[in-house]
């Protein structure tokens, strides 16, 4: 069966949809017939995406404010789905934030549990709130983006690792669980590597961006679509993301450390200050 054929008519849930991923996800499945239903919090890109997906011929797309981190505002999401559509096929759990950018010692709190809460407590809330509609189809997916720092602790990004560590426990889980109710509905535990989107904003990560952050989102979410109508249950594609698969997995910790220490050329210096206030 070809990809439009597959994904024709099929409604498609997609939070963080205002740029980068969300809006390939957008775009490539509504090319692909599918109805959409879009959330984010940015409402500028929101209307966006919105524009540029009605602009495809025959295409039904919806859109509300969504702060993933907020349940209560996924059962508004989840009865927009419902009430436009009848039900829902597939969820992309996509909204994701860069995280504090910032060593342990320098991180605050607050900005940790923010991390949590929408990159983590997001994916969660999203997984129940639309599980009683995914159930109910002949066929549907989860899919909920980790990250290859979902394989392996870098620096200044202790907070988005955790987050992303958790996605993919969390991910793992459930695909096993849910395998044994309802195995006609699908896990999808994505793991991009370097892809060419907004998410590295604050000025400290703009070199990491330029270097690492390469590959294109739509290549990306293409073949996050080809391998969730494969049934693959892991997905691991973009710059660098197949060898830190496959390092995570082979080195001893000692090794990996030495080579994931090479990131610290890219952190500010004073951060890292044996008289930094965090150690006080
Ligand atoms: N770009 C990469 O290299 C890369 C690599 C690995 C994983 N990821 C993950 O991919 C996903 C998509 O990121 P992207 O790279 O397209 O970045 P992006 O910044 O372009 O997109 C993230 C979207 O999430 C939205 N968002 C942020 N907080 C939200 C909230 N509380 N509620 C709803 N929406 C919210 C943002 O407004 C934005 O539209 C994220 O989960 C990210 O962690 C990205």
């Amino acid at each position: 069966m070809s990809q439009t054929e597959f994904y024709n008519n099929k409604t498609v849930a997609i939070t963080g949809a205002s740029s980068g991923m969300g809006r390939s996800y957008a775009l490539l499945l509504a090319q692909q017939g599918a109805n959409v239903v879009l959330g984010d919090v940015a409402q500028e890109g929101l209307q966006e995406t919105v524009a540029l997906v009605q602009a495809i011929p025959g295409v039904q797309v919806v859109s509300m404010h969504l702060d993933v981190s907020d349940e209560a505002q996924w059962d508004a999401f989840k009865e927009l789905c419902e009430s436009r559509f009848g039900g829902c096929d597939m969820l992309i759990n996509n909204a994701g934030i860069e995280g504090a950018t910032k060593p342990v010692w320098a991180s605050s709190t607050a900005a940790i549990k923010q991390t949590m809460d929408i990159n983590f407590y997001g994916v969660v809330y999203g997984c129940r709130a639309f599980l009683p509609l995914l159930v109910h189809r002949p066929w549907a997916a989860i899919v909920n983006v980790s990250s290859i720092f979902g394989f392996i602790g870098t620096p200044n990004a202790s907070d988005y690792c955790a987050s992303k560590f958790a996605v993919r426990g969390y991910t793992e889980s459930l695909m096993v669980e849910l395998a044994h109710v309802y195995p006609q509905v699908q896990v999808h535990l994505v793991h991009p590597g370097g892809v060419a989107t907004d998410i590295a904003r604050s000025k400290g990560t703009a070199k990491f961006k330029r270097k690492f952050l390469t590959t294109p989102s739509d290549e990306m979410v293409n073949v996050v679509l080809q391998q969730v109508q494969r049934n693959t249950p892991r997905i691991v594609y973009g710059n660098h993301a197949k060898k830190t698969y496959w390092l995570s997995k082979l080195l001893p910790l000692t090794r990996l450390k030495q080579i994931i220490s090479k990131g610290l050329k890219l952190v500010d210096p004073k951060d890292y200050a044996p008289d930094h206030k965090g150690f006080k």
